[in-house]
């Protein structure tokens, strides 16, 4: 089966028709690319891990990020978002702070690329809230808590 999605996949980029059995993996890819559709504000909320995301979300946006079904690709345009007039808020959360400034900066390897991959889809309209240092030791939490949950309630109502 998971074979079968991924030759699913290969076979639209090559504009191939599909096996009978890629057909049917592709309508399981579909039926859940087509929910991303339902909403207007996709609100993502993720800890760090390991400086990047955690593999399930990793895994999810594997599962939707499909040619012709939520981008496209075109040698003469690249890549072009099929996920459009959406908006995402994504809330950050890390033991400590990767903030600009912080000496930690360079190693916040999640928002670059879930904010780039945002944009690859389709969404220009990203808002963000980054809560860290999260750990409960640290001195810096509760203002870092105060400055996420005050972002979180002006951004609640802008949306
Ligand atoms: C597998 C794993 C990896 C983690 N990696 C990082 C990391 O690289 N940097 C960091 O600041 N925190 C890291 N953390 C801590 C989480 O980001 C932290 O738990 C997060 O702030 C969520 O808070 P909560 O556990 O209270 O929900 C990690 C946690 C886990 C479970």
């Amino acid at each position: 089966m998971r074979e079968d999605v991924l030759n699913a996949k290969y076979a639209v980029l090559a504009k191939r028709e599909h096996t009978p059995a890629q057909a049917i993996a592709w309508e399981t890819v579909q039926r859940e690319t087509a929910r991303l559709f339902g909403y207007d504000v996709f609100v993502i909320s993720t800890p760090m891990w390991n400086w990047g995301l955690p593999y399930r979300l990793k895994h999810y946006i594997d599962v939707i990020t499909q040619p012709g079904l939520t981008f496209k690709w075109t040698p003469e345009r690249g890549y072009e978002g099929l996920v459009l007039g959406r908006r995402a808020v994504v809330a950050y959360a890390s033991s400590f702070d990767y903030g600009d400034g912080s000496p930690l900066a360079r190693f916040d390897h999640q928002k670059g690329y879930l904010e780039d991959w945002l944009r690859m889809i389709g969404i220009d309209d990203i808002r963000t809230i980054a809560f860290g240092p999260t750990h409960p030791d640290a001195p810096a939490m509760p203002a870092a808590r105060a400055q996420a949950l005050k972002q979180a309630e002006a951004l609640a109502r802008t949306l």
